[in-house]
């Protein structure tokens, strides 16, 4: 039901607003970390705005976070239900795009809003593939690789020396730099993170990451490797170490031109929800698309 539009501002969100943000994230039903917004407010502190009331009743938010000094990515975009087609959320947006600039920025749209942000609020470049939700409530563990001979599996710590191996392995990937993200997210709650190293030369051949989904299930991001048998034996020993995996289910976001990606998740047993789509304002942004088997994060993060 609609309620009356009360007064309210436009502001950077707070640390401890996040589990009121993340309640009415829960109402639009898509996925996201239950810390994942912990993590990605300490990259970018800056990144989070929200529609407050004099009361500190919190009506809609929207994120912007930056990924380099030239790249935004636009996501966690909701205004409560009964407060929707007031203009709050155009003037959330509008703040948020005012401090990405003149920056590149990227978004994922849901249906109902690509021709929107395509059309009407500067997001003209749309890529050729899709981002794939993936949903198995039973994968099929016994079609994993499980061992690679010379590779081994090892849980990270936010102090573990190999965090600076496994942050430029991540910088090769993307093409830049993410600075502190993979410390950050070794520290996040509910989650955990490993990476594929060779044993002696300790050379980072992947690494991924298993959280806790708002959705009751695991979420699987990012899982980035080299080949496809590193990226399932990476995602086996997910599944093992995180029994929510097993009891109920993975979700993964990967996409559509990395066919690799595609046949695992085909072999696994997983389910393809409709393709989403990928906006840009400026130009493309290409990464080594052959090693993300899963994207990190769908609201705030290009893979
Ligand atoms: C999408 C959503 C955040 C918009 O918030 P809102 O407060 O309802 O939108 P507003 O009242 O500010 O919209 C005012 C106008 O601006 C448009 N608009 C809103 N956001 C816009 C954007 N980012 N770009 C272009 N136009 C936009 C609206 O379509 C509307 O246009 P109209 O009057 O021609 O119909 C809200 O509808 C919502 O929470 N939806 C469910 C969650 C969701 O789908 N989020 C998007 C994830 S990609």
């Amino acid at each position: 039901m609609a309620s009356q539009l009360p007064d309210y501002t436009i502001r950077l969100m707070k640390k401890e607003e996040i589990p009121e943000v993340l309640d009415i994230w829960r109402e639009t039903q898509l996925s996201e970390g239950t810390h994942s917004l912990d993590t990605w407010f300490s990259f970018d502190p800056e990144g989070f705005y929200v529609a407050v009331t004099n009361d500190g009743e919190i009506l809609g938010v929207c994120a912007g976070v930056l990924q380099s000094e030239d790249l935004a990515f636009i996501g966690l975009y909701v205004v409560k239900s009964s407060y929707q087609r007031k203009g709050i959320g155009k003037r959330i947006w509008d703040t948020v795009m005012e401090r990405v600039g003149l920056r590149n920025a990227g978004v994922n749209p849901v249906p109902e809003q690509l021709a929107n942000y395509r059309d009407r609020a500067g997001f003209g470049i749309q890529t050729s593939w899709c981002s794939v939700v993936c949903i198995a409530r039973d994968i099929l563990t016994s079609e994993l690789c499980t061992n690679i001979p010379g590779l081994e599996i090892q849980v990270l710590k936010p102090d573990d020396d190999i965090i600076d191996e496994v942050t430029v392995y991540d910088a090769d990937v993307y093409g830049f730099s993410r600075r502190n993200l993979v410390k950050l997210l070794c520290e996040e709650g509910d989650s955990i993170t490993v990476a594929a190293i060779t044993v002696g030369e300790r050379k980072v051949c992947g690494y991924g990451c298993i959280k806790e989904n708002i959705k009751g299930n695991a979420l699987v991001g990012p899982l980035y490797a080299d080949e496809t048998d590193i990226a399932e034996l990476i995602l086996y020993y997910l599944i093992k170490a995180f029994p929510l995996a097993e009891s109920r289910g993975v979700t993964m976001m990967t996409i559509d031109c990395n066919q690799s990606a595609i046949d695992m998740t085909e072999k696994l047993g997983f389910f393809k929800e409709p393709g989403i789509a990928r906006l840009y304002t400026k130009e493309e942004v290409n990464v080594k698309f052959e090693k993300v088997f899963g994207q990190h994060n769908l609201n705030f993060s290009v893979f």
